[in-house]
């Protein structure tokens, strides 16, 4: 650990204890959402399961909730609900990562934690920060406890990634096998098209070019935070590209975040297919999965949006934080489609229940679950009073609509087709909203701000059957 190292964490203690008390008072602090304990977070990072232990890390501006240089926050858990802050491990201390410990991915192996993650550095001057002015190095962190990091190695700069790409390369998710290592990173070529390099390595260390993955045609300039996995017999290539065009209902967020399936060997095969996006919501980006040791495919994403007015209309801002990750949600392929679904563990958080047929309003606890079946038919959720959640049956869409501006703080509309509608669970919690239609074939997410006195719902729908699911408190 070098004295820049030092300084970081003596400033970090410092802020923390100013802000634990602020944050105890805070109403919209989520019970089952990640949170930072104060700043901003974005992507999250290195997720994995370690020697039994859930690990989740995220980008964290600790000193900035609007935004600002990034390190990495931590939290532990045993069970993916109740999670633990465990302090900022990563942080900017050494010429390679001086502007930003971008984000990264875990690697477990003989007890040790390797996180892979993109060095940010920039440089002063004219410059475009594109073609010239900024570096993205590869470095790799070793942690023998999972909480402390031992060692930091620069694997690779600019100049080893190949020569028709801008200085925009980063992300490495690493995983292991057949006896190799495999690396994806997001980048922008200098054509200005999205793309994932891919590449191997022997030894963790050294790692050669492969291959890139592209579609047939371009879509968007630069692609972020890519993973590649293995899930029901399918190869899935996930990315978040930027600078896509609105297609109607499609695409509608400052930036995407989707999954393509790749046909065959991802060594041999470079053709991504069927871009989905994976969230239709306002607040869904840069997802990663891991691995759990059960065989679950689990991802997180980033309950919030880049580049976006809503970033200074967050109304936590003003309280010193900004920003949560999703639930973990657990992930499948059925009929051909990826599905998305709250964690199983999930059930035995509530405590309490009550059944209903038709209409139904009331009061609910900030944090709680609609669990509802459809049939066809419209159905009409109101929430806090200033956001309809509406399934359209004449036209098989499903819309999230706030008509309470400083309830969405910015948001508006957004539509996702999605045909017949079956069922839709509904996971409140606190400011965060997320919804799971049909078993998880498509999923909205947004946050929102309600008052105290504002958490009641309104269900609309002569066909609907729900449970709500709460705890006491
Ligand atoms: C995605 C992203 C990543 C980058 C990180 C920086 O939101 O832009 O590409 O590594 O955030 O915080």
């Amino acid at each position: 650990m070098n004295a820049l190292h030092t300084a970081w964490e003596k400033l970090i203690r410092e802020e923390s204890r100013r802000q634990e008390e602020r944050m105890d008072q805070d109403l919209w602090r989520p019970r089952l959402h990640i949170a930072p304990p104060a700043g901003w977070l974005n992507d999250p990072n290195g997720l994995c399961q370690y020697k039994g232990i859930y690990h989740a890390f995220y980008q964290l501006a600790y000193f900035q909730p609007e935004g600002g240089l990034k390190f990495w926050g931590h939290c532990t858990s045993k069970d993916l609900l109740h999670w633990d802050f465990q302090g900022v491990p990563l942080c900017p201390d050494q010429p390679f990562d001086c502007h930003g410990t971008y984000s990264g991915s875990a690697l477990i192996e003989d007890d040790l934690m390797y996180l892979y993650y993109t060095g940010n550095v920039k440089f002063m001057g004219e410059h475009d920060y594109i073609n010239t002015g900024r570096a993205s190095n590869t470095v790799m962190a070793v942690s023998r406890d999972g909480v402390q990091i031992d060692t930091k190695e620069l694997l690779m700069t600019n100049a080893d990634y190949p020569d028709d790409l801008t200085r925009h390369v980063r992300d490495p998710k690493v995983w292991k096998q057949d006896g190799r290592y495999y690396m994806v990173q997001g980048a922008r070529t200098k054509e200005d098209e999205g793309t994932v390099l891919l590449f191997s390595s022997e030894d963790k260390m050294h790692w050669d070019y492969v291959h890139r993955f592209r579609m047939e045609q371009p879509f968007g300039y630069m692609w972020e935070c890519p993973d590649l996995y293995r899930l029901d017999g399918y190869t899935v290539l996930s990315i978040s590209p930027q600078g896509v065009k609105q297609d109607g209902l499609k695409y509608a967020n400052q930036y995407q975040s989707g999954t393509c399936f790749l046909h065959g060997d991802f060594r041999e095969t470079k053709l991504m297919e069927g871009f989905r996006e994976l969230d239709g919501g306002f607040d869904f980006y840069a997802p990663q999965t891991f691995l759990a040791d059960d065989g679950r495919r689990i991802q997180i994403g980033w309950m919030g949006m880049p580049d976006m007015e809503e970033i200074y209309k967050n109304r936590t801002v003003t309280r010193g934080w900004q920003n949560v990750l999703t639930i973990p949600r657990e992930l499948s392929v059925r009929d051909g489609i990826l599905c998305q679904n709250p964690v199983r563990e999930l059930k035995d958080w509530w405590k309490k229940e009550h059944r209903f047929e038709g209409a139904y309003s009331g009061p609910i606890n900030p944090c709680c679950e609609l669990d509802l079946t459809a049939d066809g038919g419209d159905v009409k959720v109101v929430l806090a009073g200033g956001l309809i959640l509406r399934y359209q049956e004449a036209k098989g869409i499903f819309w999230m609509e706030f008509t309470d501006p400083l309830l969405g703080g910015g948001r508006d509309i957004r539509g996702r087709q999605i045909g017949r509608l079956r069922d839709l669970r509904i996971l409140v919690d606190v400011s965060c909203v997320e919804v799971f239609l049909n078993g998880g074939r498509d999923v909205c997410s947004t946050r929102f701000y309600p008052e105290m006195d504002q958490y009641r719902v309104e269900i609309e729908g002569s066909r609907v059957q729900g449970v709500l699911r709460y705890c006491e408190s």
